[in-house]
């Protein structure tokens, strides 16, 4: 059977760090590991518009943004198809003849629509159209015959639907759709990003996010204006570091090499956790540190920061520069 990947975005924004960790880099790592035979990378510009249909020219904008996005990650249009959902009309004939095969209950029960109708204040009035985006998603990942879908943590229920919808259209009519798999990253600090501001998800309307596409000196006031721990008040005092922002996005981020350019006093992020949790250590020392892990994984992702020629953020005085 041929292994197909699908996955896809909402074009309602740029794309944010938590994007980037949650699925963007499993998407790159996947596409560079050569075992698929086809990949979908799909711009949800129709389902973004089932939450945002008073806004079309919000959508529309962002679709270019979007895939601008992922060419900067390094999603490669040589071995990835991107492709726009609203430019196959076929979904959406698909998706009526899906809903013959969900309930209203089963939607309703869906966490991820339970909670997303919650934040957008849709309780008394939900649009219909947003009620069947899982549905619609069903379609995406089945039209393509997808058998790998690469996606946030936020997204299994989604999956969940669609391997239900798959389950009773075979019943019905013969074996004949894929129950695709989800991808999701091994480091659960990838899963789900917080905010910089410490709510437990990192969101666009929330204004707590730092974006891929950000300048470099703006995701430096961010980093340093993030939320830690709010019992470390003063350096001596012992610090948590579980759910600490600062300390989540390290666990995401930092690979050995940076501590050995920018930290080397530390072996590893054990021994940097082991040193706040006792005590001692500084919020502005971390949050330093942090600033360069982002800089320099980040970098690469931000061709215009290197064209205005800035240079890399400073080591820190300690750094043993090569
Ligand atoms: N729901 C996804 C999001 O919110 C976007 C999406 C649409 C998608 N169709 C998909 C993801 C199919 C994976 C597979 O970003």
């Amino acid at each position: 059977m041929k292994q197909i990947i699908l996955t896809g975005d909402r074009p309602t924004g740029r794309l944010h760090v938590g994007h980037y960790v949650g699925s963007l880099k499993e998407r790159v790592r996947l596409q560079n590991e050569g075992r698929y035979d086809e990949i979908y990378i799909m711009i949800a510009d129709a389902q973004a518009l089932t939450d945002n249909a008073e806004h079309p020219e919000k959508v529309r904008k962002n679709i270019l943004n979007v895939a601008l996005d992922y060419l900067a990650c390094g999603l490669d249009p040589e071995k990835c198809t991107f492709l726009i959902q609203s430019m196959v009309p076929e979904l959406t004939e698909l998706t009526f003849y899906y809903m013959n095969l969900v309930t209203v209950s089963r939607v309703q029960r869906n966490p991820t629509v339970k909670s997303e109708i919650q934040q957008r204040n849709f309780e008394a009035s939900v649009p219909v159209g947003f009620f069947c985006y899982p549905i619609s998603q069903a379609a995406d990942i089945t039209a393509f015959r997808a058998t790998a879908v690469p996606v946030g943590e936020d997204q299994l229920p989604m999956l969940e639907q669609c391997r239900e919808i798959v389950r009773s259209f075979n019943r019905v009519y013969g074996e004949t759709l894929i129950e695709p798999e989800v991808v999701l990253p091994k480091n659960q600090a990838c899963l789900r990003l917080p905010g910089i501001d410490g709510r437990e998800k990192m969101g666009k309307s929330l204004g707590n996010c730092i974006y891929l596409s950000e300048r470099p000196e703006d995701i430096k006031t961010k980093v340093m204006s993030m939320y830690t721990d709010p019992t470390h008040l003063r350096r001596e005092d012992p610090g948590h570091t579980k759910d600490n922002p600062v300390f989540i996005y390290l666990e995401a981020f930092c690979r050995p090499e940076h501590f050995a350019e920018f930290l080397p006093e530390y072996s590893g992020l054990d021994e940097l956790k082991a040193h706040y949790e006792r005590g001692g250590l500084g919020d502005v020392t971390v949050k330093k540190f942090l600033n360069h892990v982002l800089q320099t994984e980040l970098r690469p992702i931000h061709p215009a920061a290197r064209k205005r020629g800035k240079p890399p953020p400073p080591p820190s005085a300690t750094c043993a520069t090569p």
